[in-house]
C-alpha cells in the first residue's frame, strides 16, 4: 500500500503560495534540450516525478542530467542513442517528446509507445503526419515507432486538431530539418511559446508560437542556452480553486496573469473574487457562488488540466452546472471518487451535469493528476474526512502539494504506507 493524503475539510485557507515552474513546459523543453550538444541550464525545475523520468530518458539517450536544487544542468554532447524503451516511455506520454528531437538530431528515432494518465486514447497520428511531410519515413512494430530520416526537407503541415505534443515534437525535428517549416492549425499554448523562445535562444528560427501558424527555418546546429521556465497555470488555477472552495483569501506569486485568463474568467463569473497585487493574483473566496457552464478548449479556451478541479468547485454551488469536455474521450474518472463524497454530478458522453450540494469526506483514489487535485479540493469543502490514496499520480506533477496546503491553513496529512 502507497501513501494517504489525509484532509480535514473546514479550514479557511489563508495566505500566499509560489507557484512552481510549468511541467507542462519543462518536459518539452527538456527533450528539446537534445537538440543541441552543448550545456543547457534550466531555472525554476519543480521536484516532480515526471521531470525525474523525462531525466532518465535523456541520461538513456546518452546526455548527463544534474540538479542543483532548481536548476537543471543538462550535457548532449554525448547522445547517441536514439532508443527510448518501454521501461521509459510506459512511465510518461511525454516521453514521446524526445522522437522529433532525436530525427532532428540524430536522423533517426525508435520510441515506445507511450503510457501516462488514462484519459482517452491519446493517439499519436498527427506526431508521425508531421514527421512524414518533412521527410522522415516512420514504422510501426513491436510496440514501438520508429523513424528515419529519408530526404529531410521543411514542408506545410496542416493539424487536423490542435495537439499540444504534435505541435512540439514537429517544432523540435523542424529546428534541425534544413528548409522552411510552416505548421498551421497549431497549438497555441504558452508552453509552446516557452518552448520556441527557448529553441531559439538556442539559435533556432521560429516565429509564431501562440498563433496558430508556426515558421520554422531550419538551421544546421543549435548551441547553449540558460533558460528560466514559466511559471505553471495549472498548479495556480489548482490553488485558485482551493481560495474559492475554501472561502479564503489566497495570494498567488510567480505566475503570469494572461495565462490564468480563462480560468479568471470563469471564477468571476461564479462570483470569486480576484484583485491583482505587486506580486501577482490575490483570490477571494466568498459564500454565494452562482452556477455556470464550462466547456474545455484549446488555449486560450478552458483548460482540460483544470476541469477536474473546478468542477470540485461547481458541485459545491447550489444549483445546475454544467461541464462539457471537448478534449479527451475519458476524462470524468474522478467524477465517480466525488460521488462518494456526496457530490450529484451525472455523466452524458462528454457532458456532465452537476447539481451543487455538500461534500462528506470518504476513501477515494486519485485516478489520475488533475483527478487527484479536485480530490484534495473537495476535501477541503468536505464535512470530516477525506482519505485519498494512489498519490503517485498527484505526485507526477505537483511539487510539495501537501506541504503548500499546510502552509496556508489546511488541515491536511501525509501518512506513510500502512
Ligand atoms: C498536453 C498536456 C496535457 C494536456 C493536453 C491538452 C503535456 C506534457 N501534456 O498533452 O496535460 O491535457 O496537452 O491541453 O504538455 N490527438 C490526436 N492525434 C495526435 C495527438 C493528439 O488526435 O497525434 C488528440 C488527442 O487525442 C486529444 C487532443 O488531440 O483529443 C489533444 O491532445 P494533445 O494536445 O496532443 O495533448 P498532449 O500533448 O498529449
Amino acid at each position: 500500500m502507497g501513501e494517504h493524503l489525509l484532509v480535514r475539510g473546514g479550514k479557511i485557507l489563508k495566505g500566499q503560495v509560489n507557484i512552481s515552474g510549468s511541467k507542462n513546459a519543462i518536459l518539452p523543453i527538456m527533450a528539446a534540450s537534445l537538440l543541441s550538444e552543448k550545456e543547457i541550464i534550466l531555472n525554476e525545475v519543480p521536484d516532480l516525478e515526471d521531470i525525474n523520468v523525462m531525466a532518465e530518458a535523456l541520461k538513456l539517450l546518452g546526455a548527463k542530467v544534474k540538479r542543483e536544487g532548481k536548476v537543471l544542468i543538462i550535457d548532449g554532447s554525448g547522445v547517441s542513442n536514439y532508443e527510448l524503451p518501454e521501461s521509459i516511455s510506459r512511465r510518461m506520454r511525454a516521453s514521446n517528446l524526445v522522437m522529433g528531437a532525436l530525427l532532428g538530431r540524430l536522423h533517426e528515432a525508435r520510441v515506445a509507445f507511450p503510457g501516462g494518465c488514462a484519459i482517452g486514447s491519446r493517439p499519436m497520428d498527427l506526431h508521425i503526419k508531421g514527421f512524414k511531410s518533412l521527410g522522415y519515413e516512420i514504422s510501426e512494430g513491436s510496440g514501438y515507432l520508429h523513424g528515419k530520416e529519408q530526404h529531410a526537407q521543411g514542408k506545410e503541415i496542416m493539424l487536423d486538431v490542435p495537439s499540444v505534443g504534435a505541435t512540439e515534437n514537429i517544432m523540435m525535428a523542424a529546428a534541425l530539418t534544413p528548409g522552411y517549416t510552416i505548421i498551421r492549425n497549431a497549438a497555441r499554448e504558452p508552453e509552446i511559446v516557452d518552448l520556441q523562445n527557448f529553441i531559439n535562444r538556442m539559435g533556432a528560427r521560429i516565429k509564431g508560437a501562440g498563433l496558430d501558424t508556426i515558421r520554422i527555418d531550419g538551421v544546421e546546429r543549435l548551441g547553449g542556452v540558460e533558460h528560466t521556465v514559466i511559471p505553471d497555470r495549472i498548479e495556480a488555477g489548482t490553488f485558485m480553486v482551493a481560495a474559492a472552495i475554501s472561502c479564503g483569501d489566497v495570494w498567488l506569486e510567480n505566475i503570469v496573469v494572461e495565462h490564468l485568463q480563462p480560468v479568471i474568467s470563469k471564477l468571476t463569473e461564479v462570483g470569486v473574487e480576484i484583485l491583482p497585487w505587486s506580486g501577482g493574483l490575490r483570490v477571494v473566496g466568498k459564500r454565494n457562488y452562482r452556477p455556470t457552464d464550462i466547456k474545455t478548449m484549446p488555449y486560450p479556451g478552458f483548460p482540460t488540466d483544470m476541469q477536474a478541479q473546478m468542477m470540485s468547485l461547481l458541485a459545491a454551488i447550489p444549483g445546475t452546472s454544467v461541464m462539457v469536455e471537448t478534449i479527451f474521450e475519458n476524462r470524468f474518472m474522478h467524477v465517480q471518487e466525488l460521488r462518494r463524497m456526496g457530490a450529484d454530478i451525472k455523466i452524458e458522453g462528454r457532458v456532465a451535469i452537476i447539481k451543487g450540494g455538500h461534500y462528506e469526506g470518504a476513501n477515494v483514489e486519485s485516478t489520475d493528476l488533475r483527478a487527484g487535485a479536485a480530490l484534495i479540493l473537495a476535501g477541503l469543502a468536505a464535512r470530516g474526512e477525506t482519505r485519498i490514496s494512489k498519490l503517485e499520480h498527484i505526485d507526477r506533477g505537483y511539487e510539495k502539494i501537501h506541504e503548500k496546503f499546510k502552509a496556508l491553513g489546511a488541515d491536511v496529512e501525509r501518512t506513510s504506507p500502512d
